[in-house]
């Protein structure tokens, strides 16, 4: 039996393409008034994925007219370089937003790196003031990934209210907090939520009771068919390097999803690459608008 594939997709490709150019509809009209809204993006050591993610998020602040900042570290700067940095950063009237790439080299305790940036241009929305916010149901910056997921959710009419959703993964950067999107009450949540990790037992019996699963692991291809409910969501949020000599580049980018099992049995699914991906990058954008909005704010009821 042949299936629709496309039918089933969800493309978060085309769906942040239409939110880029939302953003710099807006990006325009608040540059006119007040100023260009700057990003700046660190990124520490020389980790492949790592650059590749960066560069597309220089790119995509020129595609809707976001200034950038781009700043490249060698894997050896210490903690207190880093801090340095960080410090001048925030200092910096004209940056408004402020990432540091994730995951660091070793000798730099991230958490530090974290609480240092600025709640105001926190745009990873990861500072625990932030993330308190989010645990208290007054939102302020969110995390991009889990924001562009639920973005996708609401554009493609999933319906998550009474919905049981299982994320896989309970980092601060994905699991976490889209656990407390999809947990709240009112906008795109009020779903039951499971979060599983690595020591989840039976994992599979778990992910098998989800309307919507959600893998955020890291690993390639580790949710398999027999893990998944006929007629589930599925969002992948995995983007892992897997060495492919029939590729042009000698490798290519998979989920944490085995797709082509798993997308017999769904309703809906996000592809790698072009699903949750560009999604991440979309809402940075407008988190880093938005900081520019919020600092102009504060200096006009000065
Ligand atoms: N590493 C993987 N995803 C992210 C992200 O959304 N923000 C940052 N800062 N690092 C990451």
């Amino acid at each position: 039996m042949t299936i629709n594939v496309e039918g089933k997709l969800i493309n978060g490709k085309e769906t942040a393409a239409a939110i880029l150019r939302e953003v710099a509809q807006d990006v325009e009209r608040f540059v006119k008034e007040y100023e260009q809204p700057r990003l700046a993006v660190v990124i520490v050591g020389d980790d492949p994925a790592s650059h590749s993610y960066v560069h597309s998020k220089v790119k995509a602040c020129e595609r809707c007219g976001i200034g950038s900042i781009h700043i490249e570290l060698p894997a050896s700067t210490s903690e207190e370089e880093l801090l340095e940095r960080v410090d001048g950063l925030n200092g910096d009237s004209s940056v408004h937003g402020i990432l540091v790439q994730l995951p660091l080299p070793p000798q730099i305790d991230q958490q530090h790196i974290i609480e240092r940036i600025s709640p105001d241009k926190d745009v990873d929305g990861f500072h625990p003031y932030n993330m308190g916010r989010l645990a208290a149901d007054k939102p302020r910056f969110v995390p991009c990934t889990p924001q562009g997921i639920i973005e996708l959710l609401d554009r493609y009419d999933v319906e998550t209210a009474g919905k049981r959703a299982v994320i896989v993964g309970r980092s601060i950067i994905v699991g976490k907090p889209l656990a407390l999107l999809l947990s709240m009450k009112g906008g795109h949540g009020n779903a039951t939520v499971t979060i599983a990790h690595s020591k989840t037992v039976d994992l599979a019996a778990v992910t098998r009771e989800a309307d919507i699963l959600v893998a955020a692991v890291g690993q390639p291809k580790v949710i398999t068919a027999d893990m998944v409910m006929e007629g589930a969501v599925v969002i992948d949020v995995g983007t892992n390097r897997i060495t492919d000599p029939s590729a042009k580049k000698g490798y290519r980018w998979v989920g944490d999803v085995d797709f082509d099992a798993v997308v017999q049995k769904v309703s809906r699914i996000t592809p790698v690459p072009g699903g949750v991906g560009p999604m991440t990058i979309a809402m940075l954008m407008k988190n880093t608008l938005t900081a520019a909005q919020w600092a102009q704010r504060a200096i006009d009821e000065q």
